[in-house]
């Protein structure tokens, strides 16, 4: 079933009336650093044309656009607010980032059109069974030797940090192990995915992967 803009979703604070407080408390806890790696790790010199994919308030295409102003820069999100948010931020930094109200599973833009899709804490919001979906459609808005760059918390067994034992008990970390996530890209149709990196937060481990399209 394709999502539509009614279809339910989980927002970026978990509920609507903690999205005021997201930004300052992802700041706390060592976010931006994580969203910083990502951008370095992929290698933007080389893309003119960039999606993120559950782009929330918008906080890495602003880092994004300031470190590489030419690039043009998309959001996807299926929340209004945390899209009102991000309208917001971006107007006040100065920097021109086009955001659209839209599912990952089902993107508003033409095959072939990015060099880069880079997701950030995204994953874990998208139910295990939507997980194959959401990949097929980055697969296909992404140009061939396009990549997907992908942050995420890590999956079970790894333990560290109250805030991945909190999203555990709350089930949302079923499915991101680091074998599960490297076997949904690889069976989506993605090249060589691969798992690049590994780094602790202050509450949480996360996990860097990357994807390319052949
Ligand atoms: C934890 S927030 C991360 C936001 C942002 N990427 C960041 O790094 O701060 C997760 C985001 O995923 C969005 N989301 C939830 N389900 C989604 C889906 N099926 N497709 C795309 N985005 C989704 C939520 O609305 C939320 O903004």
């Amino acid at each position: 079933m394709t999502a539509t803009t009614d279809s339910p979703y989980l927002p970026a604070a978990g509920h609507d009336l903690l999205l005021p407080f997201y930004d300052i408390v992802t700041r706390v806890l060592g976010v931006e650093r994580t969203r910083a790696a990502l951008l370095d790790q992929a290698q933007l010199a080389a893309a003119a044309r960039v999606l993120d994919v559950g782009c929330g308030t918008g906080s890495l295409l602003i880092a994004l656009k300031r470190a590489y102003p030419g690039l043009e820069a998309m959001g996807a999100d299926p929340d209004a607010k945390a899209l009102a948010r991000a309208r917001r931020k971006a107007g006040r930094a100065g920097v021109s980032v086009h955001f659209d109200r839209a599912f990952g599973s089902s993107l508003p833009y033409p095959e072939q059109h990015f060099d880069r899709v880079l997701s950030s804490f995204m994953f874990h919001h998208v139910p295990p069974a939507e997980r194959p979906a959401l990949l097929a459609e980055i697969l296909r808005v992404l140009r061939p030797e396009g990549r997907l760059e992908l942050v995420d918390f890590a999956g079970p067994g790894t333990g560290a940090g109250v805030l991945s034992r909190w999203l555990h008990s709350q089930q949302q970390l079923a499915g991101n192990g680091e074998d599960t996530v490297l076997e949904l890209l690889h069976r989506a149709g993605f090249s060589e995915p691969c798992l690049v990196g590994r780094a602790e937060l202050p509450l949480a481990s996360v996990r860097f992967y990357q994807a390319s399209k052949k």
